[in-house]
């Protein structure tokens, strides 16, 4: 790995193994793209790459230079409203109005490792080694508004990291009316675009299109990253696929309103641009004031898509996920949301417990209910006292009774809402977000806490600490359910309004910073009605998140199958529900909720007294297989098989990191009769090695396995019998062993 500058030709060149990144300082002295890909070799001089044809009808930069306009140049970090016509990275706004600006080279800095973001969630470094770090600064002699472009480099896997400050050294105020991330021109559009989205209950779905002419853009206005679109992006090559092929990932560490956009312009050259939405984001900078842009990940590889999320995976699980519970296995959690919902006591709760401790649960969470008077979602939110009348010995009490149960405990918080209906809201009218004299929407009957006031965060983090010093609790799920309308705040003058959705997710940012840092060893698992705000913002704070509130496991493989394109299978809150479904209204077996829920951080959303004896034993066989495989299942090498997004089957695996396990997961949807041979080619084993399959006994090496693939066909395929060997919604686990020998 290493930066390079070649003075001579005045070009940068940051590389690995994998990938290589070159730009140049252009005649203007603004930064040039040149090239982004596949490894190449380090040369003195890469100006050949910049493509520069007299164009008729272009503007030009120089008098006397009819090649030189923006409009066709490739450039890292482009201004407005000067010679290129496409959409600028950045626009700042100046006293007399004008938003032109022209930023030039100034210096450079490598260094190795990797800065922190101020108040921002971002990838880091453990040692120097692991990442160089190209700090790049231009500056507009017009404002002194100084730029810094940050890159860094990390030394494994094609990861590039990139993000923005701004510092005002002029003299007079400015405010940034956009601010991207990062902004990477491409030299074609022979990319398929690949979005993740749905809404509530349907997150992560994949939606794929080639490019086109024009701009196409995924983004938030809500908020929240947004259960519609999620801060992730995937171009890749039209031959590409899971197996092989070029594929550039593009993920946004931010957890707010987002905009992730590609333009392609007349002559098939493409932006990508990614960072903080501008329709709803302006940032006043006075004389000396700065301001950090959150953080652009770009992973490339040639080797397809899997390649592609195995390196965000590992990159998010090991360095942005923090602390204790970063590298452990997950507890099994049961969870009482859709058990009771608001109906519960204390003497319910404790019988739930008792059940799943016997079934071999480790953990116990206590969703909504347990404070003030909320015993509907009209009333109570930031109250978060104990309700004394459902829960007597209140939540020290509680958790004490879960410990004698030999279980951890968890509790639900939603820290950002407030109900009208509230001890909190009656005492602080003013700390919502709520625009004067206008009328305020409803959402869930709660209004969103005004985060941008460190005064509010305060009381809330006030609340929340003393629980947690009181009570011993293991796990907090933090919940988010309505989007922001109106979004104005009472703390801050009228010209910084345009600041304060951003200032909200920094109160968010803030607030998990202190708890995660002051209760360590407490397992965060943040939430926003599902997927709402399943961004890898929230990873920095809260290893896992609750993927969706959809349940059901036939929904559920589709959610889980496009959320791996980007983020880890410990990452994602998964959970065996009861069946009729509570969303969905399916009846899907047993085993296959747990066989789609454990390729996650596994639990169970459902009453367990209320399994037959049958059920009981399954379930304890369940959580007995999942002690034994989680460290596999949630931190091995995951590979997608089949797309639920394709046909009737869907099938994944892990691969443990010595490659002598792997677990398959196989999932049909709807039965079918003498149907056709089956077989599904594995990824990620030994060739050599030879492999027990537990389910058939037989021994298959990973060649064979991996080539000739796993047979998967029904015991009912081409026969009619009596008894039924599979249903509807059937699915397998195939746990594959080797002891690293290669002989039979
Ligand atoms: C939405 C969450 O996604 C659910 O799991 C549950 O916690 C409810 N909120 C509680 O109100």
């Amino acid at each position: 790995m290493g930066i390079v500058y070649h003075e001579s030709s005045r070009t940068f060149h940051l590389y690995n193994d994998t990938i290589s990144y070159v730009m140049v300082i252009l005649k203007n002295s603004h930064l040039g793209q040149l090239y982004y890909g596949k490894r190449i070799r380090d040369r003195e001089d890469f100006s050949y790459f910049l493509e520069t044809s007299p164009r008729p009808m272009t503007a030009r930069v120089f008098e006397d230079d009819d090649t030189f306009s923006l409009e066709h140049i490739r450039q890292e970090y482009p201004v407005f409203g000067t010679t290129d016509f496409r959409q600028p990275a950045v626009e700042v706004c100046q006293e007399n109005g004008s938003r032109l600006s022209d930023f030039r080279y100034q210096s450079c800095r490598i260094e190795g490792g990797k800065p922190k973001l101020p108040g921002l969630p971002a990838t880091y470094t453990e040692n120097e080694g692991e990442a160089e770090t190209l700090t790049i600064t231009l500056k507009d002699p017009l404002t002194g508004v100084r730029v810094e472009l940050f890159y860094t480099i990390f030394a494994e896997g094609g990861v590039l990291t990139r993000s923005v400050g701004f510092r005002n050294e002029g003299g007079e105020t400015v405010r940034l009316t956009r601010a991207m991330s990062l902004s990477l021109d491409l030299p074609d559009r022979d990319y398929v675009w690949q979005q993740l989205s749905g809404c509530w209950a349907r997150e992560c779905h994949i939606h794929s299109r080639r490019l086109e002419p024009g701009i196409q853009a995924v983004g938030s206005m809500r908020g929240n990253s947004s259960h519609e679109h999620n801060p992730f992006l995937v171009l890749r090559r039209p031959h590409a696929d899971e197996r092989q092929g070029e594929v550039i990932g593009l993920s946004l560490i931010y957890s707010g309103n987002f905009r992730i956009q590609a333009e392609v312009d007349a002559h098939d050259t493409l932006r990508i641009m990614a960072g903080i939405d501008p329709e709803t984001f302006t940032w006043k900078l006075e004389a000396g004031e700065s301001f950090q842009t959150p953080e652009a990940v770009l992973v490339y590889t040639d080797k397809g898509m899997n390649h592609m999320s195995q390196t965000f995976h590992k990159l998010y699980q090991r360095r942005l996920a923090r602390g204790y519970w970063r590298d452990r296995t997950r507890p099994i959690l049961n969870n009482n949301w859709e058990a009771t919902y608001f109906d519960f006591t204390e003497e319910r709760l404790l019988e739930l417990a008792a059940k799943a401790k016997e079934c071999g649960v480790e953990l116990f969470v206590l969703d909504d209910g347990w404070f003030g008077r909320r015993s509907s979602d009209h009333a109570g939110l930031g109250d978060w006292q104990a309700n004394l009348e459902r829960l007597p010995n209140g939540i020290t009490g509680l958790a004490e009774r879960m410990e004698e149960l030999g279980l951890k405990f968890g509790l639900w918080f939603e820290p950002e809402m407030v109900n009208k209906d509230s001890d909190f809201y009656r005492q602080h009218p003013d700390w919502i977000l709520a625009a004067p004299g206008r009328s305020q929407s409803q959402g869930r009957h709660q209004c969103v806490l005004d985060f941008s006031r460190q005064e509010v965060v305060e009381a809330v983090y006030e609340q929340m600490a003393k629980i947690l010093k009181e009570a011993k609790l293991s796990y907090i799920k933090w919940d988010m359910n309505r989007s922001i309308t109106e979004c104005f705040s009472k703390g801050w003058p009228a010209d910084r309004q345009g600041e304060v959705y951003h200032r909200y997710i920094l109160g968010v940012y803030a607030l998990y910073e202190r708890l995660t840092s002051e209760f360590p060893h407490v397992l965060f698992e943040s939430c926003a009605s599902g997927g709402g705000r399943f961004d890898p913002g929230m990873l920095y704070y809260a290893p896992q998140g609750w993927l969706s509130d959809d349940s059901d496991a036939v929904e559920r493989l589709k959610i889980q199958y496009g959320a791996s394109m980007c983020y880890p299978v410990s990452s994602m809150g998964a959970h065996v529900s009861v069946t009729p479904n509570h969303q969905v209204y399916r009846n899907t077996p047993l085993h296959t909720r747990a066989n789609v829920a454990c390729f996650g951080t596994f639990g169970y959303e459902l009453d367990l007294n209320k399994l037959s004896k049958e059920e009981t034993r399954e379930v304890k066989d369940q959580i007995a297989f999942m002690k034994k495989y989680r460290h596999i299942l949630q931190f091995g090498t995951f590979y997608r098989l089949n797309s639920p997004f394709e046909g009737n089957e869907a099938a994944w695996m892990a691969v443990s990191e010595d490659k002598k396990t792997a677990i398959v997961g196989w999932y049909r949807i709807l039965n079918d009769v003498n149907g056709r041979y089956m077989r599904l080619r594995l990824e990620g084993l030994c060739p050599e090695y030879a492999y027990r399959n537990r389910n058939s006994g037989l021994i298959h090496y990973g060649d064979e396995l991996m080539y000739a693939g796993l047979i998967t066909t029904d015991d009912t395929a081409g026969q009619v019998s009596e008894e039924a060997h599979s249903t509807d919604f059937e699915s397998r686990i195939y746990v594959l062993e080797a002891d690293g020998s290669t002989a039979k």
